[in-house]
């Protein structure tokens, strides 16, 4: 597949072209109706939006440009995926046939499945063959939407293991269009060899992978699954200050199938997001309401686990939380690689409207990673991430429940999904 990213200024990314006949064209500024622009075409340039105006007026800024027909479908920008563990080994479709039975995740974990199956699977592979097997899930990812995907380590466990993921992680992002935000989640299990010396293992992460990790430059950011049974309040604020320390911003799995306080640990250190949240209790919504900790919801997980109650997007929202809606694609809780079905269930399921969860996996995402340039809006001087749906209106986008209605997506300018 071509790398829009590899194109130089004088290759296709500096052609300038408009795209018009359009229905709809979200901005995503903001999820006030005024982000929904109709009437308007949009032009662009060096691989940036050039601007939003009536064609007439384009044409006069791009005289060369040739115009695009968008079939009267509606623009957004590309989804910016705040929350995936994309890079595994296998799928493990046997543990939701287990799951279908009763069997819980966390039992299924406790009897060697769950996390500590995809490390197994991660251990025995090289880097290069983590790549070959990721390549396509991006493929799919793209497929749907996406242009921005974070992808976490956290099958490694392993210093040397949690550094081939994220080698890994960086060759995916040269290797085909997705920009990919890399997050090192050692901290994502005890491994079975440190099972009876747990302090042993927050020391390795502390000591030994937070420090290669971020002389290595290989990640953004660090991360930590607090929830019983995994890691605990204490032990995720010393390794999310040692990542600090080491200038790995904070992210926390918080409070995703039991409370542990993690939303108001995650406001408390400044982190940049709390990620999940489906048992969040009321302190942790006006902790999050009262910080810029975006709060990242991710509903396919809690589908997939066939768990009946939602993160309290609705509450979060009114009470001033910045929201983010990501797929938490693993092979495990949320084999889920596009946004399209994450927004069917922040309607349906989490009483957001249709234009607030466009926004929140778009801009809400690009807040997630502490991406500043216009990323997961349509704006002037925006990376031209975007993706043309064939719906006349966005409302349609979560409303066609398992569709995928995606027609093209352009990376920096440069057309890489083609309806
Ligand atoms: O975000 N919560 C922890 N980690 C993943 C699950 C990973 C797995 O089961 O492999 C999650 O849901
Ligand atoms: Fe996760």
């Amino acid at each position: 597949m071509t790398n829009p990213k590899d194109v130089t200024p004088a290759g296709g990314a500096s052609r300038a072209w408009i795209l018009d006949n359009l229905s709809e064209l979200v901005t995503c500024v903001s999820a006030d109706p005024e982000s929904v622009r109709r009437g308007v075409a949009v032009g662009v340039a060096d691989g940036r939006v050039a601007a939003i105006a009536a064609l007439p007026e384009l044409r006069s800024r791009l005289p060369d440009a040739p115009v695009l027909d968008g079939a009267g479908g509606v623009l957004t920008p590309g989804f910016v995926d705040s929350h995936s563990h994309a890079v595994f080994g296998a799928y493990r479709a046997h543990e939701f046939g287990l799951r279908t039975r009763g069997v819980p995740y966390m039992e299924i974990a406790r009897r060697g499945g769950g996390i500590v199956a995809s490390v197994r699977h991660v251990r025995a592979l090289s880097e290069d063959a983590l790549v070959e097997l990721t390549l396509p899930r991006l493929s799919e990812c793209l497929r749907y939407g996406t242009t921005t995907l974070e992808v976490k380590s956290g099958y490694g466990l392993t210093v040397a293991d949690e550094l081939k993921m994220l080698r890994a992680i960086r060759r995916l992002d040269r290797a085909q269009p997705v920009d990919l935000v890399p997050t090192f989640l050692g901290a994502h299990a005890v491994p079975p060899e440190y099972r009876e010396r747990r302090d042993r293992y927050v020391e390795l992460v502390i000591q030994e992978m937070i420090p290669a990790v971020a002389a290595g430059g290989l990640a953004r950011f660090c991360d930590v699954f607090l929830e019983p049974g995994v890691f605990d309040r204490e032990e995720a604020r010393r390794i999310l200050e040692a990542g600090m320390a080491h200038g790995l911003a904070p992210k926390l799995h918080a409070d995703e199938l039991e409370n542990s306080g993690g939303a108001e640990l995650a406001a408390e250190l400044g982190a940049v997001s709390a990620d999940h949240l489906g048992a969040i209790s009321e302190a942790g919504i006006q902790a999050l309401a009262g910080s810029s900790t975006v709060a990242t919801l991710l509903p396919a997980t809690l589908l997939l686990l066939g768990r009946r109650t939602y993160a309290p997007a609705r509450r979060l929202a009114d009470a001033g939380a910045t929201l983010a809606l990501a797929t938490d694609f693993n092979p495990g809780s949320s084999p889920a690689p596009g946004l399209p079905l994450i927004l069917t269930l922040a309607c349906s399921q989490m009483g957001l409207d249709p234009l607030e969860a466009v926004v929140a996996a778009t801009r809400g995402g690009a807040q997630a990673l502490r991406l500043e340039d216009g990323r997961g809006t349509i704006t002037a001087g925006a990376p031209a991430d975007l993706v043309l749906w064939r719906v006349p209106d966005h409302r349609e986008i979560p409303y066609h429940v398992g569709v995928n209605r995606v027609s093209t997506v352009w990376k920096r300018g440069t057309p890489v999904v083609s309806g």
